[in-house]
């Protein structure tokens, strides 16, 4: 099993360093008037993170047959609306962290509306790059915006990030959290699988991104329990952000209602259901490793 985890942590490095060389390209084009706001979001969209989520669109790509190179497309639009939703996390006004990917958070860097305005420009961006994917056809592409939308909006990533914020005022129930989480973190995992899915050629209603997706939620929903432990009790050197500012903020976390350990079992039989998703599927392995390596992470 280790031998296996360290192989799947050498891959997810690998599409790390494939995925920036790519992102690092589209900043090739200078323009003095607007260098500033390039630099503000090429600080924090190249500047390192996990690029999980573009591993699960490639990923995914992949093991149905598809080619890296029409699904890179879309795992960068992903991790664009991924790194703005960071950008704008740390603002003072939400989670107010000074720390990301181990180094000061835009704002400290740039100021809040640079910052405010780089979320902004990575948003709008990751639509234009989807919407032109020029390895994938115009009905693809239309599908991977509808998909990155509907992810990343108010029945998505943003309306996990409102219930997050309600769950500092007032203590959220364990259903209300599960919902939280399924929104802030889940959601724009399983569209990272439905991307890879539509790369590869399989639309929403086919049975393979349908277990696509019953897979990534569970993985989404342990990747948020994993950083609500981390806030609690990680490593600030090796996680690259600010520690404990969940409780400092007084939110509902998994850590209100579990120990460490709890919460590590609990996500540890989510991980379980979301591999019995891909049963079938026999090119499946790497994404059984990546649900493995995912919940042992330790930054
Ligand atoms: C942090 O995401 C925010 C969550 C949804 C938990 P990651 O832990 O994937 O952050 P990076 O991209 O690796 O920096
Ligand atoms: C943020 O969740 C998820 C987003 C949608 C940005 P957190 O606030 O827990 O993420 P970290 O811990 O700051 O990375
Ligand atoms: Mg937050
Ligand atoms: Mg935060
Ligand atoms: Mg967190």
């Amino acid at each position: 099993m280790e031998t296996k985890l360290k192989e799947l942590g050498q891959k997810v490095l690998e599409n790390a360093a494939r995925t920036e060389e790519v992102l690092a390209a589209t900043f090739e084009e200078k323009d003095e008037d607007l260098q500033k706001l390039f630099d503000a979001e090429a600080y924090s969209l190249l500047g390192g993170g996990k690029r999980i989520r573009t591993f699960l669109v490639n990923e995914f790509c992949r093991s149905l047959g598809g080619d890296l190179d029409a699904s890179m497309p879309y795992a960068c639009a992903l991790e664009m609306i991924h790194t703005y939703s960071l950008i704008h996390d740390d603002l003072p006004c939400m989670d107010d962290d000074d720390i990301r990917r181990g180094k000061p958070a835009n704002h400290k860097q740039f100021g809040y509306a640079t910052a405010l305005l780089a979320g902004d420009a990575l948003l709008t961006k990751a639509f234009l790059v989807a919407a032109t994917n020029p390895h994938a056809t115009a009905e693809q592409n239309a599908e991977a915006v509808r998909l990155l939308a509907s992810a990343a909006g108010d029945r998505g990533m943003i309306g996990g990030q409102i219930m997050d914020l309600h769950g500092e005022t007032e203590q959220l129930s364990f259903e209300q959290l599960i919902r939280l989480h399924s929104m802030k973190t889940a959601a724009l995992m399983e569209c990272s699988a439905l991307l890879g899915c539509l790369a590869a050629g399989y639309s929403v209603d086919t049975p393979e991104a349908k277990a696509a997706r019953e897979y990534a939620k569970k993985v989404g929903i342990t990747y948020q329990v994993i950083d609500d432990i981390l806030d609690e009790s990680g490593e600030e050197d090796t996680i690259g952000k600010n520690l404990k500012t969940d409780s400092s903020h007084n939110k509902t976390t998994f850590m209100t209602y579990f120990n460490a350990e709890d919460a590590k079992k609990y996500a540890q039989n989510l991980t379980a259901e979301a591999v019995s998703a891909l049963s079938d599927w026999e090119t499946s392995a790497t994404l059984t490793d990546l649900a493995a390596y995912l919940v042992d992470r330790t930054y």
